[in-house]
């Protein structure tokens, strides 16, 4: 399945008359899971506003090369960087020929010569136009420069006119965008990630945790996206970075992560449970700070409810991966956990030798079904994520 889930598209808009497609185009590439920036041209602009691009693509529309405060929050470098596609459709003759020389003389032209993102051109124009020998130079000097021509259709053009020249349909155009990037079988599939470390209030200055840094769930996180799957990322206390292009909600308490995954696990194809869930939480939290009198302090410690288990319970589970950090008996406590939370797979973490697990970029683990004991040797955390999905694709997708 193609589909451009995770990834950012910008449309240039320029002069012809089926630039009232545009908004129709920007649809069908959301519909495919993509991100969409309009650049507008002076000629596209003759034909389509700005607000109609701007209401439909929910992205400021931009235009203008030499607008200062475009500059200030996305200049044509930012845009250049934050494009994985160019999509020029329509693409009018005076664009094509832009762009074939080189130009960086307005907004769009500048992007493209900035940018190494895949180049596609819908050309629409009038018959004639787009038979001239000059058009043709051009875009066979586009394609020796790797564009992709979405070749336009024949039909009664605009102008009465009856031949090729026809802007593509919307739905093809998308479609075409989509096939530039490699499709796996995780490409559209919706992954609910839990990572990072829970943490339990005693008092408003105090609390229970633990290590864990999220950085092997964060890894889980960047191979799916780069996969094309859809991700929800539920995190707790992490020292690596967010991922942008998931959907980022964060928590503190066990209670908490336990609430955000429950509300939002409906619909979802995987549910990854790499957070370090506090197993307890303190019964009775105090909302001012406990003073010391000398005397021993006895906390009661309450049992937090199993997200995992309680997941891999629901009538329509996501096949669930839990994690198993393991100190003695590892194999046999993992075998039990994937029997007692009934999931799918367990990956165990070894974590007596404290060179592997929590808080390092490295890690080694095992990979459980009721099926599988695979062994994924030490590696980063990075390296380890994408043997951990490549073993979970065959098994299970
Ligand atoms: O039982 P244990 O805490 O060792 O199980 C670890 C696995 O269960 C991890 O995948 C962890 O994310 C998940 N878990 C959970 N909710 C809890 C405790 C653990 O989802 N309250």
């Amino acid at each position: 399945m193609n589909s451009l889930t995770n990834k950012n598209i910008i449309l240039g808009v320029s002069g012809s008359i089926s630039a009232y497609k545009a908004p129709d185009i920007v649809r069908r590439l959301q519909d495919l899971g993509a991100q969409v920036k309009v650049i507008l041209t002076e000629g596209g602009a003759k034909f389509i506003t700005e607000l109609s691009l701007q209401s439909i693509s929910k992205n400021k529309v931009h235009y203008n090369l030499w607008d200062e405060d475009a500059e200030l929050s996305m200049g044509h470098i930012e845009l250049a960087k934050w494009t994985d596609a160019i999509l020029i459709a329509p693409a009018s003759a005076n664009t094509i020929a832009n762009i074939a020389l080189g130009k960086a003389n307005d907004l769009l032209s500048s992007v493209i010569l900035a940018s190494n993102a895949a180049l596609l051109i819908a050309p629409a124009m009038n018959l004639k136009m787009y038979q001239s020998h000059a058009l043709q130079d051009n875009l066979l000097t586009l394609i020796s420069r790797h564009a992709i021509i979405i070749k336009p259709e024949s039909g009664e053009q605009a102008c009465g006119d009856i031949g090729i020249g026809r802007l593509v349909e919307p739905l093809s155009i998308a479609k075409q965008v989509a096939k530039q990037f490699i499709s796996t079988k995780l490409t559209g599939k919706k992954v609910l990630i839990t990572l990072g470390a829970t943490i339990e209030a005693i008092d408003p200055v105090r609390f229970i945790s633990n290590h864990s840094s999220g950085k092997m769930g964060m890894a889980l996180i960047n191979a799916c996206i780069e996969m094309g799957a859809s991700v929800i990322c539920i995190y707790g206390n992490i020292t690596t970075t967010l991922n942008e292009k998931s959907n980022n909600m964060p928590i503190i308490s066990a209670q908490q992560m336990y609430t955000k995954v429950m509300n939002n696990i409906a619909g979802q194809d995987i549910f990854i449970a790499c957070a370090a869930v506090s197993d307890f939480s303190v019964k009775n939290t105090k909302n001012q700070k406990i003073k010391k009198d000398g005397k021993n302090l006895i906390l009661e410690l309450i049992p937090n409810k199993d997200i995992l288990a309680d997941v891999c319970k629901l009538g329509k589970k996501p096949i669930c991966m839990g994690f198993a950090a393991e100190t003695q008996n590892t194999l046999k406590n993992a075998q039990k956990k994937l029997k007692n939370k009934g999931c799918d797979v367990i990956i165990l973490n070894d974590v007596s030798n404290t060179d592997f697990g929590s808080n390092v970029d490295e890690n080694e683990v095992v990979f459980l079904s009721q099926n599988l004991n695979k062994k994924i040797a030490k590696n980063s955390k990075k390296k380890v994520a994408k043997k951990i999905l490549a073993i979970f694709i065959k098994e299970y997708l």
